[in-house]
Order: C-alpha cells, then structure tokens, then sequence
C-alpha cells in the first residue's frame, strides 16, 4: 500500500535514510541524522504543500517518496525533484516502482511539467528503474560532490509530463 506519510512514519523513514547514508552514495551526506530533523524536513514538505508518500507492507514502513522544488523561484513551480529510498531487506521486489508510479501520478495530477532525479552516477539500479518510467539523462555533473573524500559524478534524469 502506498499512502501519504504520517507524523508516526518519521521513525521508519529515519532508519532507512540513514541506512542509505551509510550505506551508499545515493545520498550526498556522510552523518546520520536525528528523527528531529526528518521531522522538520517532513513538516517544511508539508507547509508548503508537497507530497511525503510511504509504501507499508504488514504495518510496517519499507520504502518512501518525496517530491519537492527543483529550484528556488516561482519559475521552477512547475518542476518538481523527488526521491525514492527501500528499505535495504526490501529492495528488487517493485517498492521502488509503486512509490515511483505513485509520485508520478500526484505530479500529473497537480499539472507538473517536469520530473527532476539526481541520481548518483554508479547508481545503476535507481537509473535503470527511473529509465523505465521514461526518464532520460538530461545532465551529467562531473565531481559535483563530494563523500568519503572522493568526488562525485551526479545525472540528473528528466520526465517531461
Ligand atoms: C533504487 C531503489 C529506490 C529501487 O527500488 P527497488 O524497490 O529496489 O526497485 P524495484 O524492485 O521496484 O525495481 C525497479 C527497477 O529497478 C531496476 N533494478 C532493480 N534492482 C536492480 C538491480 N539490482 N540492478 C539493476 N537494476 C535494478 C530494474 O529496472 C527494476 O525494474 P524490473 O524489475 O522491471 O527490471 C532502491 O533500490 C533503493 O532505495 N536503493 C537505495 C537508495 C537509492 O539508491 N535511492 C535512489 C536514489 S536516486
């Protein structure tokens, strides 16, 4: 089931971002975070009106979905950046395509133009499921980042709506 995120989901949402911090580069941070500040993250999303989403399987948060500003300024209001995260003991079993799926309808229906992913380059998994949807690599950013003490190459992946 993929539903809006609550309050009560910060805790899973948590663990799963901080798993994906320290256990790839999919994320360009290097600490784990505090439930506080993925609250205040979930609050900001909310306040200004974009959709949280997690995908629940027996009661229990495995994976979510986000979108948000590409952007500041009211010329990048109709594109949107999202991200999808798996819980790790639930990856390759299409939670990452169902929150995906889910994301893009919300965008479709609030009349969205443009769906923006920043996708670390060696993530092959996340570019061959955002390939699927019909995204295409519109920007690949050489040493944009950096983890660990070694530079990162980031591509941003496009859907035109
Ligand atoms: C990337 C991620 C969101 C994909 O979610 P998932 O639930 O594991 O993926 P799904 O089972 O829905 O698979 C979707 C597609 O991804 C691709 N995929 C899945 N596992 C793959 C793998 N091991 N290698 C290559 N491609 C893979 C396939 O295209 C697959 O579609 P298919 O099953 O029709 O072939 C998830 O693996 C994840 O959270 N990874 C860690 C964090 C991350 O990288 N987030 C994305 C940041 S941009």
């Amino acid at each position: 089931m993929i539903r809006d995120a609550i309050p009560a989901d910060i805790s899973a949402i948590t663990a799963i971002y901080n798993d994906v911090i320290a256990n790839s580069n999919a994320i360009y941070r290097e600490d784990p975070v505090e439930e506080a500040e993925r609250l205040n993250w979930f609050n900001e999303k909310k306040r200004v009106g974009f959709p949280v989403v997690v995908a629940e399987i027996d009661g229990q948060v495995v994976g979510y979905g986000v979108y948000g500003s590409f952007r500041f300024g009211e010329g990048y209001n109709d594109t949107v950046e999202h991200s999808v995260h798996v819980g790790a003991n639930h990856r390759g079993q299409g939670i990452g395509k169902k929150i995906l799926e889910d994301l893009i309808n919300r965008a479709r229906i609030e009349n969205r133009h443009n769906m923006v992913a920043a996708i670390d380059s060696t993530n092959e998994t996340s570019i061959s499921l955002h390939a699927a949807y019909g995204f295409v690599e519109t920007a690949r950013m050489p040493q944009i980042a950096k983890k660990h003490g070694k530079f990162l190459d980031l591509v941003l992946m496009q859907l035109t709506l």
